[in-house]
């Protein structure tokens, strides 16, 4: 199977950043999330220098929904990236990972009082998703005292080829503005005292392996920008979202890079601005390609048994990684343990949930199974740890970081304790 450079095999171990899998899982637990900083810094500095060879006004926004962790966000924020945030919590670890407000930008079609509030307050750009939105924001930077400056979310209206689940863009998407609407918007905002439409922003959706919806989007958002400037709108800053994805099958799906992105991107962008007569800057806002296969989610099997068919029952499940379960995702499976021995067997390998959907992998050849064996699930950096949840009582496990030759845990084991601790019973059953 095809590996990224991180990824390696040595004496029969998987090895991630050159960390024997085996040896974390040993010194950690499973079930363990591994993630190599240098591999995230990395692909942050592909989208850099992709994007700002071509064009010098350039803004990488970490799509934080993908991977919440402070010391990832924090390694990006160190690179100077900043964030497209979809909470009040992501806004917070923002911050607190040391990204500076202006390079982050608030969407979401569903915002609260308190969270226009606290953008507000920390001067932080908010991509409005609604009129009603944007009146509401008026009226808070109003009591505040302060001007927001806002982007409209564009709805493009276009048809990618990816999950329906995780297409943002298509015209019956709850997200975003119809993209004929957008003048009129701008209109109704210039004419907010308290808002300063300073920005356009879409997102067309995730794990799109194709370059051409993206050039298409922009070549939608540039001519849009022709008709917000020839109204006196002045575009600080135009934001073409995430959204590129990631080769789930390591050995035959395309693998497009921040490169490939870039080169066909960039030229329909600077074409665009320059027929408008501005400069602004270029924001993008990856997720999953900046930060997917930098993980490692490393699973013990607990048991294995033929029966319909050979399954391999592991430690991790759906309540870990439900990316195979919502999104019929394919996630690549190497048993860390026997890592070059010979792919002869066929395993299901399934979780503990007490739910028959949860499979975290469907009939992978693999090496002969026993009880012990930990096997790798890859790609998991992205949208992992990120949507896990204590559903059946499990307490999440740890998450580990790595850089060089070090290692440390950046999230530790929840416990038991843990499950206990936001619960109380009522006075009357006391
Ligand atoms: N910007 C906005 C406004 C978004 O809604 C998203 C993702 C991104 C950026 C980042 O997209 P990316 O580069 O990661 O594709 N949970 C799903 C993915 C949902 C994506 C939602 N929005 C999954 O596990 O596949």
């Amino acid at each position: 199977m095809k590996l990224p450079h991180h990824i390696t095999i040595k004496n029969g171990h998987l090895h991630i950043g050159g960390h024997d899998c085996i040896a974390l899982a040993v010194k950690y637990g499973t079930p363990l999330y591994v993630t190599s900083e240098d591999r995230v810094c990395e692909q942050f500095r592909s989208y850099q220098k992709a994007l700002s060879k071509r064009y010098k006004k350039v803004q990488v926004l970490f799509a934080a929904k993908a991977n919440g962790n402070l010391a990832v966000m924090r390694a990006l924020s160190h690179l100077g990236a900043g964030a497209d945030i979809f909470s009040s919590g992501e806004l917070h670890l923002a911050l607190g990972a040391g990204m500076q407000a202006e390079k982050l930008l608030f969407n979401g079609s569903s915002k609260t009082p308190d969270d226009l509030f606290l953008a507000v307050g920390n001067g932080i750009k908010v991509s409005v998703d609604s009129l009603d939105e944007l009146h509401q924001l008026n009226a808070v930077a109003e009591t505040a005292g302060k001007v927001a400056e806002i982007a409209f979310r564009v709805n493009p209206a276009l048809d990618v080829p990816t999950h329906p689940k995780i297409a943002t863009g298509l015209a019956t998407s709850k997200f975003g503005i119809p993209h004929k609407e957008i003048p009129a918007a701008y209109r109704e905002a210039l004419a907010c005292k308290n808002v300063n439409p300073v920005g356009l922003h879409c997102h067309i959706g995730s794990q799109i392996l194709d370059i051409e919806p993206f050039a298409r989007a922009t070549e939608v958002m540039v001519r849009i920008a022709k008709d917000l400037t020839d109204m006196g709108v002045n575009l600080e800053f135009i934001d073409i979202g995430g959204g590129l994805g990631i080769p789930y099958h390591h050995d035959t799906d395309p693998a497009p890079t921040p490169e490939d992105y870039a080169a066909r991107v960039v030229p329909v962008f600077k074409a665009g601005i320059e027929a408008c007569g501005i400069t602004p800057e270029l924001w993008v806002e990856p997720g999953r390609s900046l930060v997917a296969d930098s993980t490692v989610l490393l699973t013990r099997v607990n048991s294995t048994k033929a029966a319909h068919k050979r399954f391999a029952n592991v430690d991790a499940g759906f309540n870990l990684l439900i990316r195979p379960a919502m999104y019929d995702a394919y996630h690549e499976v190497i048993v860390a343990n026997k890592a070059d021995a010979p792919l002869t067997t066929e395993y299901t390998v399934t979780g503990p949930i007490c739910e028959t959907g949860d499979i975290l992998a469907h009939d992978r050849k693999l090496p002969p199974l026993a009880s012990g064996d930990i096997i790798a699930v890859l790609d998991t950096g992205a949208y992992g740890y990120a949507m896990s949840s204590q559903y059946n009582s499990r307490p999440r496990c740890p998450e580990v970081l790595i850089q060089g030759d070090k290692e440390s845990l950046m999230r530790r084991k929840e416990t038991v304790s843990d499950l206990f601790a936001t619960m109380e019973c009522p006075p009357w059953q006391r």
